[in-house]
């Protein structure tokens, strides 16, 4: 007997294997993944079932069944990388880019991720140091944290990333010195010999930049360590970079003279070293034959006369000199010429006092305001003296059509198409023109972003560019960019995460003049599409559902047998109910359908010791949490309050009602615990929220006017059902839209029914209760007569059909939606003239067919008298031929094209419950109560 217990569950567990392994994901890798991704927020909707790499989870990519790839940038992502993540050992890309709402510490576990190659957590609101751990990521080439809020100081274990060849920590609050290796087994970052890019700004780096952190075995082209506290000189050794294409040095304190060795850096293009502390007189470019943008402004330099190099042609790719504050004084002398590149001299507030022309004309923008030469009579009015220039306004003109009017948050395209954009702000680290009026260099831009976004085959139509500044806090040059999709007026959320990530991952090279970049991507919520759930036709696919169905058989009868042998000697471990009897004058054990009983430990454990990060809602009741069964099943769970704990007769009544009723518009109990003075109840996890969130916009679910039909007629046929089917009937007496939860396929399923009170003493056809319900949607008959009836429900149902097709709240600024719908009515004008009243939304593009029907429909169930109403099986009926009208399968979105309705369980009289729930907008699952009769 005692071996055969140890013996069962070793066989399950194997069984469990076969099982899994059946799906094409590694199962290590799946589970490292359901714990990482548990208490995320705003997941890909296909993200459903157990097996990512066989059914193509958004975002997510494998190669022999382990998981190599998530990318999953600008997906409004909310959570923590939690230390799970170490498990997915053959990792090679992970991109949470532009989720903001991804936080927390990067987990020192990351470091075990031995096959990662590109990691980027672009603007996100991760903080905290970095962990050293990351030094062990051997193969890591791109390296990409910034926008973030770490803080502490640059780990110098980064110097082990042997091939790391793209290195940016820029703009988060990291502190300390520069790290060099100490030759004595340190590492530092002089030892990355295969980077390129070295982007530190703005931070809070300071100390002096090491002599040695560059020497000639490097291949640097980007140094950019501006906006920081970097203090003594510029070193010498910078001149060692062969390569080097852009300096940044600006705005930290750099003091003493620029080192002459520089002027043989023949790559350099752009060089910032404004706000600092240099002096002596201006160094000697004359060297750096590529030299096409300078900003020494804001130093001590002090020359006497301006060097020819500043404008004359030996540079003949340098457009633009920036001087101004320093102490320059003397003669600048154009009058033997200069070079025709030249965009912009400024040499504001120094100390110059004479400009010579000779003959020449002003064909570039000097800028000489606040010095000697500009305070002497008669010359203060030329151009030179005034105010600097602005940067005019820009915006990618459309292509020969007309600017449609786009509503509801929608953009016109470059090709005049309404759609919902990808939007986020396209800045130049280095910008190395002056002529902002030129538009060529715009239009450049946008054909190097179409060609990239092309040849990555992402579902782009165009892109537009707008709103060109100089971001004051950065010096960058800054650009909105706009990305329009292809197919739809909507990515779908694999289009956003590749096209955000082209853009993370630097996959997008720009012209020479706009480079090095940064996009900071807003969070995109309007997916579209539908999702493709896990149906999949594959062989493979097919092979392993059968293989898993056998197995499951097995395993089925092999539990059965487990149960009952169990059951045999010790009957209380197994046992749900025994925890029942041991309360006393709880009568019997509650008749279940179907519903599971969990013990507390469970619910614990499911919940991670009901965890505030669980959390989904909360109200007088209690709260709501969110919790995953082993089988990675979601659920939510009510766990009542101290105050509205029921009797233990009331309790069980309402799970054995709840347990009965199951239909796929209905949101089913899966099971409940009562255990430890606790009660708890389990229900299915709804996870697209309410409908009354989707048409606020709060949920960024868009629901188009086919949508709104079959939500519409999910809801009738779940209120069909709780009439007519159940047994016995329930009338659910607070039908409103925040009672309508939509799940991953958007099917509406209604909450909240069947909490209730018995009423032995009423014949089938109305019930006398005291008046129940929430504003606005109230039955005025049964408001003033007391007499429930189904038909209650009937008229809450038309406010809600009319809340659907106008997106208004019942009542909103006093006035009622009934009355605002009928007052404009008017059959004879088109679209029954109900334009001004309907959601916009809907009336742009096809125009909404069948809405004069929908309508007319509404209309007939808010009718004054309950016998006027029509029955829900009519009104379902009649939303059905709607969308038929409209040429889409009513049925289109269920398995199986024939509605079967389950039968409900034990009972034979006909006694309707009636819900008696409490009314609050408190979250998904609203308060429960039985009273006893
Ligand atoms: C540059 O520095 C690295 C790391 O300190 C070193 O391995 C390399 O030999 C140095 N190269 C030269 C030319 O000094
Ligand atoms: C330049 O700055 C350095 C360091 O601040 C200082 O020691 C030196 O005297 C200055 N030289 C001149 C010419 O002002
Ligand atoms: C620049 O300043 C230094 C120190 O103040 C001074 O010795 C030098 O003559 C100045 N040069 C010019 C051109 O004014
Ligand atoms: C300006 O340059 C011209 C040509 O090189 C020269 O003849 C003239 O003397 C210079 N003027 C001054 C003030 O240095
Ligand atoms: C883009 O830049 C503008 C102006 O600097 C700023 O207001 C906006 O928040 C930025 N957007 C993002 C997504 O960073
Ligand atoms: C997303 O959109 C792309 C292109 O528009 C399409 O190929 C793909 O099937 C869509 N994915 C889903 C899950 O709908």
């Amino acid at each position: 007997m005692e071996h055969q217990h140890k013996l069962f569950p070793l066989l399950l567990l194997l069984l469990f294997q076969v099982l899994i392994v059946a799906s094409q994901t590694d199962s290590g890798d799946f589970t490292a993944l359901s714990s990482l991704i548990q208490s995320w927020k705003n997941k890909p909707l296909n993200w459903v079932g157990s097996d990512p790499c066989g059914s193509d989870w958004d975002g997510i990519r494998c190669a022999n069944s382990r998981i190599i790839e998530l990318k999953l940038p600008g997906l409004n992502l909310e959570g923590e990388l939690s230390s799970a993540i170490q498990s997915l050992s053959e990792l090679d890309t992970l991109d949470l880019s532009y989720n903001a709402g991804m936080t927390g510490t990067i987990p020192k576990e990351i470091g075990n991720l031995k096959n990662l190659n590109s990691l980027a957590l672009v603007n996100c609101g991760f903080s905290g140091p970095i962990p050293d751990s990351i030094g062990s990521l051997k193969k890591l080439t791109f390296l990409a944290l910034n926008s973030n809020k770490f803080n502490g100081n640059i780990p110098r274990t980064l110097g082990n990333l042997a091939i790391l060849d793209w290195l940016d920590l820029d703009d988060n609050q990291l502190e300390g010195s520069i790290p060099v290796s100490d030759g004595q087994g340190q590492p530092g970052l002089d030892m990355l010999l295969k980077a390129q890019h070295f982007h530190l700004g703005n931070n809070k780096l300071s100390g002096p930049i090491p002599l040695t952190l560059f020497n000639s075995s490097m291949i640097l082209e980007h140094v950019l360590f501006d906006h920081n506290q970097l203090t003594g000189s510029i070193p010498s050794s910078l001149s060692l970079l062969s390569k080097v294409e852009v300096v940044r040095f600006d705005k930290n304190r750099l003091s003493g003279r620029v080192p002459n060795s520089l002027n043989n850096l023949e790559k350099l293009s752009e060089i910032y070293l404004s706000h600092n502390e240099l002096n002596g007189s201006l160094p000697d470019f004359t060297g750096m034959t590529r030299l096409t943008y300078v900003d020494l402004s804001d130093n001590n330099f002090n020359s006497s006369d301006i060097p020819s190099w500043v404008y004359a042609s030996s540079l003949p790719d340098l457009t633009t000199v920036i001087l101004k504050d320093n102490q320059l004084s003397g003669t600048l002398n154009l009058s033997s010429g200069y070079r025709r590149s030249l965009q912009l001299i400024d040499l504001q507030n120094n100390a110059i006092t004479d400009l010579e022309m000779g003959n020449q004309k002003l064909n570039f923008d000097l800028r000489l305001g606040q010095n000697k030469i500009c305070l002497e009579n008669g010359v203060s009015n030329e151009v030179y003296c005034k105010a600097p220039q602005v940067i005019p306004s820009y915006s990618t003109p459309t292509n020969n059509c007309p600017t449609p009017s786009c509503s509801n948050n929608q953009i016109a395209s470059p090709n005049c198409k309404c759609a919902f954009p990808y939007i986020g702000n396209l800045s130049s680290r280095a910008f190395s023109f002056s002529n902002y009026s030129n538009t060529s260099y715009y239009a450049e831009i946008e054909q190097s972003l179409m060609s990239t976004f092309r040849k990555e085959n992402i579902p782009v139509d165009s892109v537009s560019l707008s709103n060109p500044i100089k971001v004051t806090s950065t010096d960058n040059f800054q650009l909105t960019l706009n990305v329009f999709p292809s197919q739809a007026d909507r990515f779908n959320t694999t289009g956003v995460s590749t096209a955000a990530f082209v853009l993370s991952n630097q996959i997008y090279t720009p012209p020479a003049f706009f480079s090095p970049y940064i996009f900071i991507g807003l969070s995109y919520s309007y997916y579209g599409g539908e999702p493709k759930g896990s149906k999949s036709s594959n062989t493979g696919a097919i092979i392993g559902a059968v293989v898993g169905i056998l197995v499951f058989l097995v395993l089925a009868i092999l539990i059965g047998l487990y149960i009952i042998r169990k059951k045999r000697t010790r009957s209380s471990e197994l046992n749900p109910f025994v925890n029942w009897e041991q309360n006393k004058n709880s009568g019997a054990a509650p008749q279940l359908k179907g519903a599971r009983w969990f013990s507390f430990d469970e619910m614990r454990k499911y919940t991670n010791n009901f965890a505030e990060a669980n959390t989904i809602g909360s109200g007088g009741y209690g709260q709501v949490y969110q919790g995953a069964l082993p089988t990675g099943e979601l659920v939510a769970i009510k766990r009542a309050g101290k105050e509205s704990m029921q009797g233990a007769v009331e309790f069980k009544t309402e799970i054995e009602l709840l347990s009965r009723v199951h239909h796929k518009n209905l949101v089913s109990l899966v099971g409940f615990c009562y255990e430890k003075g606790e009660q708890m109840l389990v229900y299915e996890y709804v996870p697209n929220g309410t409908l009354m969130d989707s048409l606020t916009g709060k949920s960024g679910i868009w629901m188009d006017w086919i949508r709104r039909l079959k939500v519409t007629l999910g809801a009738a046929r779940g209120l069909t059902y709780l009439h007519e089917l159940a047994d016995p009937p329930i009338i659910h007496r607070d039908i409103k839209s925040s009672n309508i939860l939509l799940d991953n396929h958007l099917v509406a399923k209604v909450a909240d029914f069947g909490l209730s009170k018995l009423l032995v003493d009423s014949d089938r056809g109305h019930v006398t209760t005291q008046v129940k319900g929430t504003m606005g949607y109230l039955d005025p008959e049964y408001y003033m007569t007391q007499q429930l009836t189904e038909k209650s429900d009937v008229y809450s149902f038309g406010v809600l059909m009319l809340e659907l097709a106008t997106s208004r709240k019942p009542i909103e600024q006093g006035k009622y939606i009934v009355r605002e719908v009928m007052r404009v009515m008017d059959t004879s004008k088109d679209l029954y003239n109900l334009h001004s009243v309907l959601d916009q939304s809907i009336l742009k593009g096809t125009r909404p067919k069948g809405l004069e029907r929908y309508v007319e429909l509404a209309l007939r169930c808010v009718k004054e008298y309950a016998a006027d109403r029509p029955s829900m099986a009519e009104v379902a009926k009649e939303i059905e031929s709607i969308i038929e009208l409209v040429g889409v399968n009513p049925n289109s979105e269920s398995t199986s094209t024939t509605e079967t309705y389950e039968e409900a369980g034990a009972g034979n009289g006909k006694h309707p419950y009636v819900n008696d729930g409490e009314f609050e907008y408190s979250g998904m699952f609203p308060t429960i109560r039985v009273d006893p009769q």
